[in-house]
């Protein structure tokens, strides 16, 4: 049985006069894994934070469990944990170590125990093969593939629902790339709810259940990776595509 978790409706968001999502509806369901492809500024990444409201969007819906979030009075601290994000830049708290990275949140936002939230915290981490040798270490210490894989632990951390990444490896060296894909393929595995902008094309046609192909502010077409990648039906995604795949 498939349950809706997100109900995105009619999204709109400008900045002043620039119109950067025009009208995107948008269903997902648990356990789906969908990629969000496109054009630099065609607004994959107001989309995503516009999602859990890092950006108020200037119209629609955003249902969240058939509850509008845009509505008074809705819990949007409760909203926004249940949604964990990852960015292109980490942001990791860069004065404290892998482990307390990874336990702040669990600790002050949900009032986790100390040995709880140590206890989720390491699991998590060893789930992103950043084991016990790295705990103590801060960020700093960290190559870029292993800064992202402490982000991604420390976003599962808080049990989120589904989990935002807004090119996790663009800031990588291409060396880190793998290790990244490698754990976000298998976190796509266990069920997990995933939304991922990003220009790996070969990761998304592998993980996806659903590919979106945004242009300037919609969701020009969406399909399959099957149908995006070997059978585009829009002009535009084809030319998009033909910078990709040659
Ligand atoms: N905080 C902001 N204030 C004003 N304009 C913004 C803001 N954030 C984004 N924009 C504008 O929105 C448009 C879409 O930007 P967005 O970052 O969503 O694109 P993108 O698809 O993520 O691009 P990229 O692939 O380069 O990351 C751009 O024209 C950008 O200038
Ligand atoms: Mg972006």
């Amino acid at each position: 049985m498939t349950q809706t978790i997100l109900e995105i409706k009619h999204l709109k968001k400008s900045f002043g006069a620039n119109h950067v999502l025009k009208d995107i509806s948008l269903t997902v369901q648990k356990g789906e894994v969908i990629s969000i492809i496109g054009s630099s500024g065609s607004g994959k990444s107001t989309f995503l934070r516009s999602i859990n409201l890092l950006e108020e969007p200037t119209g629609g819906e955003i249902l969240f469990h058939g509850q509008n979030v845009l509505e008074k009075g809705y819990d949007l601290t409760t909203y926004r944990e249940k949604l964990g994000m990852v960015f292109q830049s980490f942001n990791l708290f860069e004065n404290l170590n892998v482990l307390e990275n990874a336990i702040v949140a669990q600790t002050t936002v949900l009032k986790r125990s100390r040995s709880e939230a140590e206890a989720i915290a390491k699991e998590n981490l060893n789930k992103v093969g950043m084991t016990e040798q790295y705990w103590t270490a801060k960020p700093k210490q960290l190559s870029g593939g292993q800064k992202q894989r402490v982000a991604i632990a420390r976003a599962l951390s808080v049990n989120p629902e589904a989990m935002l990444f807004d090119e996790p490896t663009s800031a990588l060296d291409p060396e880190m790339v793998g290790e990244v894909l490698k754990t976000m393929k298998a976190l796509a595995e266990t069920g997990l709810t995933m939304l991922i902008v990003t220009h790996e094309m070969e990761f998304a046609k592998e993980v996806s259940d659903r590919v979106i192909f945004m242009d300037q502010g919609v969701i020009a077409e969406q399909g399959t990776p099957q149908e995006i990648f070997e059978n585009p039906k829009e002009e535009r995604t084809k030319t998009f595509l033909q910078r990709f795949l040659k």
